[in-house]
């Protein structure tokens, strides 16, 4: 059954199917629906700001030299294992368009983020989807098995969004092995929040590459940064193709200064943790099926009492409450809701929210 929502695009005169994007979906007052930081960001990026305002009527240093630097450093590889981008989705695209060719191949789960199977077919690849297990665990055999001569990279997401599950990361790293010399994309976009990074293993494994973002635990989404690291020969035929100034001098200030804030890191994945934990216990005592997660989105399967979760979604918007709707992720069905735990405030004034709307229907 294909639920997953569809869109049509013109593409050299031809309508392209791409996946509708969630990120579009109107954020309401009581919003849980992007995964932002609900801290904010370090307090020290906003004095950095500040200072570098009139850094904006120059052009920023094309190559982010202290940046990369400061990434050089954190990560423990060389200044040309690191790439950067406007956001990771802006990576997720390049990647896409230099790998592949007409009707090449990318293996990946089928429940992930949407956007990798929209850069894949907006490169012109075909994305081969692999279903998730009964419990929403990545089937690394499954994606395995589906590795064929038009394969060209694979694609995992760990934690995966929107599941919030982690892969094991000698699993991962395993897999890695035995499907080299195949690149292998590791989207680490939440892995502030759970599962271990694998990024170490960029020096021995040329066939890695790791993605990071700026815009999750940093919470510096609005100056779209994004981090690619790898082997030294992948990473430069990416680099052929990039703008020359990827990254606005705000950006690479900000970012030094975010990354250099471990106590603020800290902090969120504490915030995170509770806020979670809270919303899943709260969410299971009224009846809807909560999965477990270890990140910063959690998946919920609608309380029985609603017919789908479309419906559920259009009550909670009546009531200025935003989620993301699980059919906004392929395979999923019209039974899902995706939530990225806030401030207690707001977890409260959703479950209010909740309470009112099951008291109407029960
Ligand atoms: C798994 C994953 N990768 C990448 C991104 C894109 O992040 P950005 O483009 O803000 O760096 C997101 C954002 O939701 C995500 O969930």
């Amino acid at each position: 059954m294909l639920t997953h929502r569809l869109k049509g695009r013109f593409f050299n005169g031809k309508i392209m199917k791409l996946p509708k994007l969630y990120a579009f979906n109107k954020k309401l007052e009581i919003d849980l629906s992007l995964s932002e930081n609900p801290l904010g960001c370090s307090p020290k990026v906003f004095r950095v700001l500040k200072k570098d305002i009139k850094k904006i009527v120059e052009y920023p240093d094309p190559t982010s030299s202290i940046l990369i630097s400061t990434l050089k450093k954190r990560f423990r590889v060389s200044k040309n294992q690191i790439l950067l981008g406007t956001g990771s989705e802006s990576l997720i695209d390049l990647v896409c368009r230099v790998l592949l060719r007409s009707k090449d191949e990318v293996v990946l789960p089928e429940l992930t983020f949407p956007l990798f199977e929209r850069a894949i077919l907006l490169a012109r690849g075909k994305p081969i989807f692999v279903k998730v297990k009964m419990n929403f665990q990545i089937d690394l055999e499954g994606i395995k098995a589906r590795i064929g001569k038009q394969t060209r990279f694979v694609i995992l997401c760990n934690p995966n969004n929107p599941t919030g599950k982690a892969i094991d990361r000698r699993r991962i790293l395993n897999f890695i092995k035995e499907v080299n010399p195949l690149p292998v994309l590791v989207d680490e976009a939440n892995i502030e929040f759970g599962g271990k990074s694998v990024v170490s293993a960029i020096k021995n494994q040329n066939n890695l590459l790791v993605l990071r973002t700026l815009s999750k635990a940093f919470g510096l989404a609005g100056l779209r940064v994004g981090v690619l690291l790898g082997s030294k020969p992948l990473i430069e035929k990416f680099k052929q193709f990039i703008q020359p100034f990827p990254l606005n001098s705000f950006a690479q200030s900000a970012v030094i200064t975010a990354l250099d804030d471990e106590k603020f890191i800290q902090k969120t994945r504490v915030l995170m943790e509770k806020e979670r934990n809270f919303l899943i216990d709260e969410l299971r005592k009224r009846e809807f099926m909560v999965f477990n997660s270890e990140a910063n989105n959690i998946l919920v399967e609608v309380n029985r009492l609603f017919p789908s979760a479309t419906k559920f979604v259009r009550l909670l918007n009546k009531n200025n409450v935003s989620v993301v709707n699980g059919k906004s992720f392929r395979g999923l069905g019209d039974r899902f809701i995706r939530i990225s735990p806030r401030l207690r405030k707001t977890n409260l004034a959703f479950l209010r929210v909740i309470d009112k709307i099951l008291a109407s229907v029960e």
